[in-house]
């Protein structure tokens, strides 16, 4: 019945406290000490802050078009998590009347910026305002922005025709005999043929929140086909989200494998909707996974578990990052994890709170730096600001202390043997696996399996790790102190790989180039050091998974949608968020 578990996932369980199954101790601070009032004042102070900063086309000067977006989203977020309609007015007489004159459909599609991920930042924030404030004007925005990103985004027309107006090339029609239909264009340039997930995330965000506020197929179906272009050609065997992979026919599927948590985040948004629409199992399991793997990353994160990413442009800036957090935070008020997993992601959330609060700013001045371990500065930046505002907004709708307290055990209080375990294994562990661990757990398994475990571990180890891997390995602190965790980590991935990832693991890393090499920098070259060793180990051949079908997925949605029967000018009732 139960999957095969490796001893590390049992050795895991001992070293972890009762309350989160994958929270880990060394954690910085994952407790809310302050009341939900004081929570909602230093977010809505952070507001305040960043709209006074705000020029007279309500954009912040020299920042991309889709740094404003993101803060309009903010808004109408802090109004719902605080039962306000505080910007109700600057949101709707303001912010959107005004950007629909600069750029018609909120694209961005002149100047220097022409992403599509900025101008679908303005049909995120303009459907959560419609969820906060129900005026249909916002529905209509975010319909016009979505209609922006459907001229970037391939759909089964183009990619059978091989070839779509936005774009001067041939379009890829597969990869890995996968239709490319549901992938985003990076941007409006007629020869990039990028399909990332920055772009794809958005746009499966937004037609998922779309769906959900209409019932609308069109929408629903945008949102499935996204999801199923971000599941086969981007998600890796460590169900991370990669960067990119090209759309162009002569481009042999060429991939970039870079892992940041942006991508990771808007994934994970866009399946918590999905999933508080359909309740449907195979979408959660899908949240699950990729949940998981993020808040357990050593891609972007030390063991103090504050997200501090190096990103794609400033590889010596470390910065916090908004979409994982808002990604987080969707999971988390829909409640759309696993059950067990929704105190290790509450945690999680809390965590980067805490670091902001305490790390990112000074003198009460609500400015927030860039580095959420700090130092604050002194200088206002919008992208800084709203970086830090995810986790002052996420962290309202979280419990305080005293309602999450819960009895734990600590390890040394519970057996000698942890101590050397966890020095050399990583307190993380599989979630399913820990939840089996825990029924057959006995500490006297636990002391058992550990013994055998570390013996055939070291034996596995000597074996596994190939000379090419050893300059790798050594050529820095960080990734020495991660290795150990890496490989105990990917026993598990593959011991409990589901058919579906199980599938991945034998094609992607045949098939695939190698990632764009202009673009690599630590975190990618983590990713490939990870890619390594999934190649060393293969998983158990398993049975092709079917691809979610589209239409049926659709009718199921649309009916139970339609089941709820509540007003086409109403947000669904049921979900707080
Ligand atoms: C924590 O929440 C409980 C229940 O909502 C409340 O009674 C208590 O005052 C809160 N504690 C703090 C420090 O805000
Ligand atoms: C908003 O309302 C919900 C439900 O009534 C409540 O649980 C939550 O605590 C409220 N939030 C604030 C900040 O008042
Ligand atoms: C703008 O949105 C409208 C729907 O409101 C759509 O009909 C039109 O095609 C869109 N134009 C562009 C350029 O996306
Ligand atoms: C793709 O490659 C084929 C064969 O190499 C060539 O004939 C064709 O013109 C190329 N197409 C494009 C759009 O570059
Ligand atoms: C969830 O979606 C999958 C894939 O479309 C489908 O096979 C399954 O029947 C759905 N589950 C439920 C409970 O509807
Ligand atoms: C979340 O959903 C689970 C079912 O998956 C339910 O048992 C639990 O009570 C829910 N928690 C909250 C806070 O709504
Ligand atoms: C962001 O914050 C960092 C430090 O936290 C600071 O050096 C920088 O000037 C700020 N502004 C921008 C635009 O990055
Ligand atoms: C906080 O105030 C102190 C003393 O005035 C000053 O030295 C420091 O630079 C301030 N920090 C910030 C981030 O503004």
């Amino acid at each position: 019945m139960f999957p095969f578990i490796p001893p590390v996932v049992v050795l895991g369980l001992a070293t972890l406290s009762l309350g989160g199954q994958l929270a880990s101790s060394s954690w910085r601070n994952s407790q809310i000490a302050l009341s939900q009032e004081e929570r909602v004042g230093i977010a809505g102070a952070a507001v305040d802050v960043a709209v006074s900063m705000l020029n007279k086309d309500y954009q912040f000067g020299g920042l991309a078009w889709g740094v404003p977006g993101d803060l309009y989203s903010q808004m109408a977020d802090f109004d719902i998590a605080s039962n306000q309609t505080k910007y109700k007015d600057t949101l709707t007489q303001l912010y959107f009347p005004h950007a629909l004159t600069l750029r018609a459909n909120f694209s961005d599609e002149f100047v220097s910026h022409i992403r599509l991920d900025y101008g679908l930042s303005y049909g995120h924030a303009a459907i959560r305002a419609y969820a906060a404030y129900k005026d249909p004007v916002f529905l209509e925005y975010a319909v016009q922005s979505w209609w922006f990103g459907r001229s970037y985004t391939l759909a089964d027309a183009d990619v059978s025709s091989g070839k779509t107006e936005a774009k001067e090339f041939t379009i890829e029609e597969q990869c890995q005999g996968i239709s490319m239909t549901g992938g985003t264009f990076h941007n409006t340039l007629p020869n990039d043929p990028e399909l990332n997930a920055l772009s794809t995330g958005h746009w499966f965000t937004l037609s998922a929140l779309l769906g959900e506020a209409t019932s609308d197929p069109m929408y629903l179906t945008a949102a499935i086909q996204a999801q199923n272009f971000l599941y086969a050609h981007l998600m890796n065997v460590l169900n991370q989200v990669q960067d990119s992979i090209s759309g162009r026919a002569n481009d042999s599927c060429s991939l970039s494998n870079i892992i940041e948590p942006y991508n990771s985040g808007l994934m994970i948004e866009g399946l918590a909707v999905l999933y508080s629409i359909s309740g449907n199992a195979t979408i959660q399991t899908l949240l699950n996974d990729i949940l998981e793997a993020a808040i357990s990353s050593t891609s972007w994160q030390g063991s103090n578990g504050v997200i501090a990413t190096g990103g794609c442009q400033k590889p010596v800036h470390k910065t916090g990052d908004l979409n994982l957090v808002r990604g987080l935070t969707a999971a988390y008020t829909r409640n759309a994890t696993a059950p067990d997993l929704r105190d290790d992601l509450e945690k999680y959330i809390a965590v980067q709170f805490n670091a902001v609060v305490d790390l990112a700013t000074e003198n009460n001045s609500n400015i927030y730096g860039a580095s959420w371990l700090g130092p604050p500065s002194s200088v206002f930046s919008g992208t800084n600001q709203t970086t830090a505002l995810s986790a002052l907004i996420g962290a309202i709708s979280l419990r305080n202390a005293s309602e999450t307290a819960v009895p734990t055990i600590q390890p040394s209080q519970t057996s000698p043997l942890q101590t050397s375990a966890s020095s050399s294994v990583s307190s993380h562990s599989s979630r399913k696996a820990t939840i089996i661990g825990a029924i057959i757990g006995s500490l006297a398994i636990v002391a058992a399996a550990v013994g055998v475990w570390v013996a055939r571990r070291r034996w596995i180890l000597s074996r596994r790790i190939s000379p090419s891997m050893g300059p790798l390995n050594s050529s820095s602190p960080t990734t020495t102190a991660v290795t150990p965790f890496s490989n105990a980590s990917m026993s598990v991935s593959i011991g409990t790989a589901s058919k579906a990832t199980g599938r991945r693991a034998e094609t992607r890393y045949s098939t695939h180039k190698p990632g764009v090499a202009s673009m690599a920098h630590t975190a990618g070259a983590q990713s490939r050091q990870r890619s390594e060793v999934a190649r060393v180990d293969p998983p158990v051949q398993r049975a092709l998974p079917p691809p979610l079908p589209t239409e049926e997925l659709v009718r199921m949605l649309n009916e139970r949608l339609q089941g709820h029967q509540w007003n086409d000018g109403e947000a669904p009732p049921e979900y707080p968020d």
